[in-house]
């Protein structure tokens, strides 16, 4: 982990929450490991592997890593397959991880997985923070720079954002977001909430669930204006085509959220879970792409393991 910079903190639910109570060799023939171990290998899972191969460990584009296929493979086979990878689309880790890592890691792989908590709206709640109220947001751009030519490049391993002056090749400003930001998205031009400054505000989402706002009018200090953490595994975010919602979408806890896209406030959360295509019922449902339709006063929600689109019409939320 010598790159990674960012702590247990930033990472939700890596953090202490489940520790205590599962046990941490439940599986007669997996490798014993310490508790210390154990939670930097949870770590290491959340940010290296979950996104491949779930927060469950049951497989997405990775094969399941669950103890009954992982400890049949064994401790030798497992450490090559992390170091070298395999031509069928495991990536190797030998570049970002040191030996002791990937036998750690090897090790975490053959334990029964943790089960991450659950996050209500009330905790989105309590972890919504607005830095610039919407009434005090500038009328007008209040650096000299071309923000139109602005770049938003993604800070992957630090949790930031760079603003770049795409004029004069400048750093205008670092933003903390979340861990390793996925999706930028923009209020665009039909937006009639933003008809006239069409990428100004900028949605942002982590791959650890939090959204941030951002105004490329502000000085670099004040461009974060609001942020909220709506999931512990996220992928996707989209502004609705009213420009007055937001939506994110939860690897885990499986839901998607709705926004006020002024504020940030979190108004309502909708469970992902259900039954599939196959008539299964899907506890680890993940919600992946999020679209506006620009016809429609909907998002396109895709439902990765139920193997579902979802239209998802905001023009009342009471009844989506
Ligand atoms: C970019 C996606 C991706 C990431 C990230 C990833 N994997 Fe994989 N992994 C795969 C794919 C795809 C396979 C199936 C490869 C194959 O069939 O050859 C796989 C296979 C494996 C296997 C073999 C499983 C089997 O039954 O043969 C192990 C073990 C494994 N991954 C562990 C890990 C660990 C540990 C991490 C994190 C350090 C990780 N993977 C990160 C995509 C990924």
């Amino acid at each position: 982990m010598k790159k990674t910079t960012f702590t247990l903190s930033a990472l939700g639910f890596a953090l202490g929450v489940v520790t205590s109570g599962f046990a941490v060799n439940a599986t007669a023939a997996a490798p014993t490991m310490s508790e210390a171990d154990f939670e930097k290998g949870k770590t290491m899972y959340f940010q290296r592997c979950a996104g491949c191969h779930g927060t469950l460990r049951k497989g997405a584009t990775g094969k399941s890593l669950e103890p009954k296929n992982t400890i049949k493979l064994g401790q030798t086979r497992l450490e090559k397959i992390i170091t070298y990878g395999t031509e069928g689309g495991m990536n190797n880790f030998d570049d970002i991880m040191s030996k002791a890592e990937i036998s750690l890691m090897a090790k975490y792989i053959q334990q029964e997985p943790p089960i991450p908590p659950e996050m209500s709206l009330a905790l989105m709640k309590e972890r919504h923070k607005v830095y610039v109220e919407p009434k005090d947001y500038p009328t007008k751009p209040m650096h000299g720079r071309n923000w139109k030519n602005f770049f938003l490049v993604i800070e992957r391993d630090v949790g930031k954002i760079a603003i770049i002056d795409g004029d004069t090749k400048e750093i205008v400003a670092h933003i903390p977001t979340g861990y390793a930001v996925h999706v930028l998205k923009a209020v665009e031009h039909h937006n009639t909430l933003h008809a006239k400054d069409p990428g100004r505000f900028w949605y942002i989402m982590g791959r650890d669930g939090m959204m941030t706002k951002v105004d490329l009018w502000a000085m670099p200090d004040k461009m974060k204006v609001a942020q909220v953490q709506v999931a512990y595994d996220a992928r996707d975010v989209a502004v609705s085509g009213d420009g007055k919602y937001v939506i994110g979408g939860g690897y885990w806890p499986s839901h998607f959220v709705i926004l006020d896209a002024k504020t940030m406030a979190p108004l309502k959360v909708v469970s992902a879970r259900g039954v599939n295509v196959e008539g299964e019922y899907v506890n680890e449902s993940r919600v992946a792409a999020v679209y506006d339709t620009p016809m429609a006063p909907s998002w396109l929600v895709s439902m990765k393991e139920l193997g579902q689109m979802w239209q998802v019409d905001y023009s009342d939320l009471d009844n989506l």
